[in-house]
C-alpha cells in the first residue's frame, strides 16, 4: 500500500471510531465499557492505524492487546471492512509485534475462531503458528479457537547453579 499511514495509541476521544469499526467487524462485538476499560489499564494497549484521506487522518484498523511480564498477548485486532486486503491489518499487527519486542516479550499469543481463515492466514503471514485448539471456546455459537503463538526469539535468562 502506497497510502500515507500513522499508528498511534488510542486516548479516550477515539472511542466512537473505533466502536464504529468493532461492531461492524465481529459477530459478538466488545461493548463500549468494554474498550473504554483497556485505555485504564496499564497492561492495555490500543494501537490505531489511520490514513491521511483529503487532509485528515482516518481510522482504518486498531489492535488490542496486553503486556504481561516476558508476554504479549493480542486480544482484537480489526480493518474497517471497506478498507481491508489493503495491507493494513498486517501494518497495526507489524506495529504490534514492535510493541512487544521493545518490551523483550518472548511470545506473542492469540486466539482465532477455527472458521477465520482471513484472520488466520493474515498471522501466519506474520509468522505466528497454530500450536493448539481450545475446542467450543467462543460463547455465542461455541466455535473452537485455534490458538497462535509468534516467538520473538528472545530465550529466558536463567541464572546457571
Ligand atoms: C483479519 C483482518 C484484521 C485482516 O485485515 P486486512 O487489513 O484486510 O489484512 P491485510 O490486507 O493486511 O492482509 C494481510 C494478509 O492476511 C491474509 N489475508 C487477509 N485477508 C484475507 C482473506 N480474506 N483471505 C485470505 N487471506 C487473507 C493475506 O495473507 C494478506 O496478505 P496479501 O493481501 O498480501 O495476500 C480483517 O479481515 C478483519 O478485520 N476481520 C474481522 C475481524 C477479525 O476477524 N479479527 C481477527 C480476530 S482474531
Amino acid at each position: 500500500m502506497s497510502a500515507e499511514l500513522r499508528i498511534r495509541r488510542m486516548g479516550h476521544e477515539d472511542l466512537p471510531a473505533v466502536m464504529e469499526i468493532e461492531r461492524v467487524a465481529f459477530s459478538n462485538p466488545w461493548s463500549t465499557e468494554m474498550v473504554k476499560k483497556e485505555l485504564t489499564q496499564e497492561w492495555s494497549t490500543v494501537l490505531l492505524a489511520e490514513e491521511l484521506t483529503a487532509g485528515s487522518w482516518q481510522l482504518r484498523a486498531f489492535s488490542i492487546f496486553w503486556l504481561v511480564h516476558d508476554e504479549q498477548h493480542v486480544l482484537n485486532v480489526a480493518t474497517d471492512p471497506s478498507q481491508r486486503r489493503r495491507g493494513i491489518g498486517r501494518r497495526v499487527m507489524e506495529a504490534t509485534l514492535e510493541v512487544g519486542r521493545q518490551h523483550h516479550c518472548r511470545i506473542s499469543t492469540l486466539e482465532v475462531r477455527r472458521g477465520n481463515t482471513a484472520a488466520t492466514e493474515m498471522y501466519r503471514a506474520l509468522g505466528f503458528r497454530a500450536v493448539g485448539m481450545r475446542p467450543n471456546y467462543y460463547a455465542d455459537d461455541r466455535e473452537d479457537a485455534v490458538v497462535m503463538v509468534y516467538d520473538f526469539g528472545n530465550v529466558a535468562v536463567v541464572d546457571a547453579p
